[in-house]
């Protein structure tokens, strides 16, 4: 692999409603991942139509085509950094359901099955919530779903961002340079992480 080429960062937001802080939090993330020399890739789960997993589905259809379109994301990019709301303490059915779907998804042509996608892949955790825990309940949950289901490599740094109704200006970028520079920490770090073991594998 050539060791030149830009770290490829998967951003995936865990909202996709409306003027959600999550998603804005996804953009200033990505931006910010850019600004450090990323290339990054933002993919809308909710875009995927993927219906609620249901296993009289999978028997009689298979798993959904466009499950393919996030494991393919996946593959290609060298982190993954998941930024998602937390509902009642947990990550977002939008979130597990994909996941779910991922997890059935069998090897097809080129394509490695999605529990192979996601092995080994390093991943960062942001979260955004009004309330002033900012979503971190649901990021132990995702730390170790992450990690014991999907074997993916769960970054220690991560950032809950509280209040965020209140943390972005009209262009969408965080208000706070406390904030900016510790979600800049986080994505620096994973960014870091995914190069070394891009470096390491390449040999
Ligand atoms: C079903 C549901 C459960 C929620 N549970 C929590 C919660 O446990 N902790 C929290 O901080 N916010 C909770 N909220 C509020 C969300 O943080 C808030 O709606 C947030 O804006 C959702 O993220 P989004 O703006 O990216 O869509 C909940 C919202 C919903 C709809």
């Amino acid at each position: 692999m050539n060791q030149a080429a830009p770290v490829s960062l998967l951003v995936i937001p865990g909202s996709s409603r409306t003027g959600s802080l999550n998603l804005r939090l996804a953009r200033a993330a990505s931006r910010i991942a850019e600004a450090q020399g990323a290339s990054v890739h933002l993919l809308d789960l909710r875009a995927l139509g993927l219906p609620l997993y249901d296993g009289d589905i999978e028997a009689s259809e298979g798993v959904p085509e466009r499950a393919g379109e996030l494991i393919d994301a996946i593959v290609a990019a060298d982190a993954v950094l998941l930024v998602t709301p937390e509902y009642n303490g947990f990550p977002t059915p939008l979130v597990v359901n994909a996941f779910d779907w991922l997890s059935r998804a069998p090897a097809s042509g080129a394509r490695p099955a999605g529990l192979k996608a996601t092995a080994g892949k390093p991943v960062g955790l942001l979260s955004a919530s009004p309330g002033p825990l900012g979503g971190l309940r649901s990021m132990n949950y995702l730390r170790q779903y992450l990690q014991m289901a999907f074997a993916m490599l769960v970054h220690p740094r991560q950032f809950a961002l509280s209040r965020a109704d209140q943390a972005f200006d009209a262009a969408g970028e965080l208000k706070e340079e406390k904030a900016r520079e510790t979600v800049g920490g986080v994505v620096a770090s994973l960014l870091e992480l995914a190069s070394a073991l891009r470096a390491a594998r390449a040999t």
